[in-house]
């Protein structure tokens, strides 16, 4: 592939077009609770909010995470605020303790964004590789000694996998032994096909969550953190203060809205993803491709040979936008979002498997 095929996310994020069939950003389709819509005629609050958060939707949280009140949540951009403001203000705390360089452990293969947000906060990024998807607890073990700070994410982007309950126990005890944060990452804790989910708890957990996939309200930008380490909670309120400062309060309302709805609501939607999943793995698997079955999130990862002549061409001659592994640290692999309905995927499983078919003649 030459250098004027340069493949990046952000060439495909947002793209749409007549006859696109996209694979590419985990974005819902499926339209928020209409309760959301239902606040608007008659919203009028337009001035600075709280940095922390709106008290309405932090007390609403604070009944959903054991022993905590509002004072235990502070409610960003989304996910992605929350991920970059905890991990900066890690790297920060350390620093001002007299550490040096901080490292974060990482999942691989992990979200795209993990390993810039690491670098970004000035940590130097230490891999463990999962096998089929999951964590291998001893690999794990092992190099966690060395970190400040570890980043789990299950339901996992990109693997769709979930991980073990006990390994998850296990990362409690240890990270809670050694005093290393845990940032958990479990925006997809409302889609998992196998299981309830399991929430990390410890002193050092900070738990990164979003109205984006659960609500489908990727564009409102809502998300939040939950952390009983009051300090680390002070020092992110700080830093927000001086960066985005309060979360949009529309938004926030909405978001808070979203929390009052029925779990049907939630309910109806996982079991749309769950014909999706079993609709895209089934095709995929009938194409001969290896992949994991994915048991939460709306992802696949098969492996592809030459994978950014696949996503280029695929994108440049066939209209079908796909992720390169490379991106999120699987090389050799290609990922496939199904937030998009039967039709699409059925068209797009369709356009791939006369280009694959086309490429071994
Ligand atoms: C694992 C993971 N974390 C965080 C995010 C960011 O979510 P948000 O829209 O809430 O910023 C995403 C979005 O795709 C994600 O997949």
């Amino acid at each position: 592939m030459s250098e004027d095929r340069k493949l990046t996310a952000a060439m495909f994020i947002g793209v749409r077009g007549e006859g696109i069939i996209s694979f590419g950003s985990g974005q819902p389709d499926l339209p928020p609770p209409q309760e959301v819509y239902d606040i608007l005629p008659d919203y009028s609050g337009f001035k600075y909010g709280l940095i922390q958060g709106q008290e309405n939707l932090r007390d609403a949280l604070a009944k959903q995470y054991p022993r905590s009140t509002s004072d235990s949540f502070v409610i960003t951009n989304g996910a992605s605020e929350a991920l970059d403001l905890s991990l900066r203000a890690i790297a920060w705390l350390y620093r001002k303790k007299g550490g040096n360089k901080p490292r974060c452990l990482l999942c691989r293969p992990y979200y795209y964004s993990y390993l810039p947000l690491v670098e970004y906060a000035g940590f130097e990024p230490v891999f463990t590789d999962l096998q089929e998807g999951r964590i291998v607890y001893e690999d794990f073990e092992r190099k966690i000694k060395n970190c400040q700070a570890v980043l789990i994410n299950s339901p996992s982007n990109p693997t769709g996998r979930v991980e073990a309950i006990d390994t998850l126990k296990k990362i409690e005890k240890i990270t809670e032994e050694l005093g290393v944060y845990v940032l958990s990452d479990e925006v997809y804790k409302d889609l998992i096909y196998v299981r309830e989910n399991y929430l990390i708890k410890g002193p050092h957990v900070v738990t990164i969550n979003s109205f984006s996939k659960t609500f489908a309200m990727t564009g409102l930008r809502v998300g939040y953190l939950w952390s009983l380490d009051s300090d680390l909670v002070k020092m992110v309120i700080e830093m927000k203060s001086h960066t985005s400062m309060n979360t949009s309060i529309i938004a926030q309302e909405m978001a808070y809205t979203a929390t009052t709805v029925p779990k049907r609501y939630v309910d109806e939607q996982l079991k749309i993803w769950e014909s999706r999943r079993d609709m895209i793995y089934k095709g995929m698997a009938e194409l001969g491709l290896d992949l994991w079955k994915p048991e939460g999130a709306f992802y696949v990862l098969p492996k592809i040979a030459n994978p950014r002549d696949f996503v280029w061409d695929m994108f440049h001659d066939h209209k079908v936008i796909t992720y390169l592994g490379e991106w999120f640290g699987a090389p050799d692999r290609v990922r496939f979002s199904y937030a998009l309905d039967v039709d699409k995927i059925e068209e797009g499983l369709d356009r791939v498997g006369k280009y694959l078919k086309a490429r071994k003649a």
